[in-house]
């Protein structure tokens, strides 16, 4: 007797309802980029499709995106003026907190998540509060408190440091519940890795490192059990979902953890990824749309609960069709 897998890909009914993984709007979370200044929408060039906006235009784009039922976005501010300290970043006048509040003046059912870090906002594009040319970890922690307390104080409803400063999950969790913001949950990029794949962000957001780089505190490459360290601290620190960062090049870390844990998982498909799909796509080399969701169906299945993508607006628009 032969045994027959191919009996349950027969047709589509049986396939659909043996599928094991699958992924929708309810997964997502879409980034964008928000600059101060009027009248803005400056496309970023290392990322078709992506663009820095300023607040007037990012109104019009959210309501896009909520005709397309995109239910979550990621804010990164990029200053007008950045400073040693970052200073724009826990200013309550600053670019973000004044994004958050047009936002859910307008928009009060998005759900808002905020990146907390200082490569944004210094004027030496490194993650943190610098001495002597290296980031004075402990220091930072105070800055990334005021940073964390004012986004939630603007309204974010959920915080995402991602400097890798040991012991910021802690140090954050104690200033949002000191002050009574018991149920903002923390989503940490607890397994950064030190990778390539960054680029066009730092094109999008101008933060490459005016010198050095962040090897001192993004994670080596070549390290998976230290990725699990890293979760496990963060977890014990108060962290409500961890994750992993790049996405496409370490799903071997995203399974390794997700075997380790019990809280969600996320993981973030970074502008690299993006970009190349892209770059493929439009030297017709791929089918854009199949390889996107084929991409965003792998880190699902090898264990995201939850995936950060640049895809979210391309993917919202072609399940808009198909439905
Ligand atoms: C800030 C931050 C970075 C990204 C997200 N938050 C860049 C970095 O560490 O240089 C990368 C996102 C992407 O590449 O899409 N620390
Ligand atoms: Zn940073």
């Amino acid at each position: 007797m032969i045994i027959r897998p191919s009996r349950l890909r027969h047709n589509l009914n049986i396939r659909t309802l043996t599928k094991e993984n699958d992924i929708s709007l309810n997964d997502l979370v879409y980034p964008l980029f928000v600059i101060d200044g009027k009248n803005i929408k400056n496309p970023i060039e290392s990322m078709p499709n992506i663009y820095q906006f300023s607040i007037d235009k990012l109104l019009f784009e959210i309501d896009e995106l909520i005709d397309l039922n995109i239910k979550n976005i990621l804010l990164f501010g990029i200053p007008n003026k950045k400073d040693d300290l970052g200073s724009d970043s826990f200013n309550k006048n600053g670019i973000v907190q004044k994004t958050i509040i047009e936002i859910k003046k307008r928009f009060p059912e998005l759900y808002i998540m905020t990146d907390v870090c200082f490569c944004e906002y210094t004027s030496h594009g490194h993650c943190g509060i610098l001495k002597n040319d290296h980031i004075d970890n402990d220091l930072t922690l105070k800055y990334l408190q005021k940073q964390a307390l004012s986004q939630v104080q603007a309204g974010s409803d959920l915080i995402a440091p991602s400097s890798m400063t040991d012991g910021m999950v802690k140090s954050i969790r104690n200033i949002l519940d000191k002050n009574n913001y018991i149920n903002i949950p923390i989503m940490s990029y607890s397994a950064k890795y030190a990778s390539s794949f960054y680029s066009p962000f730092r094109d999008a957001v101008k933060s490459a490192p005016k010198f050095g780089d962040r090897k001192m505190y993004q994670m080596d490459p070549s390290n998976s059990r230290e990725a699990i360290k890293e979760v496990l601290i963060d977890i014990e620190e108060g962290a409500d979902i961890v994750m992993v960062k790049p996405a496409l090049s370490y799903l071997d870390v995203i399974c390794k953890i997700k075997d380790q844990i019990n809280i969600p998982l996320s993981s973030f498909n970074v502008s690299g990824e993006y970009s190349m799909i892209k770059a493929a796509a439009m030297n017709g080399w791929i089918n854009e749309d199949l390889v996107r969701d084929e991409l965003l169906l792998s880190l699902k299945r090898a264990g995201s609960d939850i995936i950060i993508s640049y895809f979210t607006k391309d993917f919202a628009k072609k399940k808009k069709y198909n439905d």
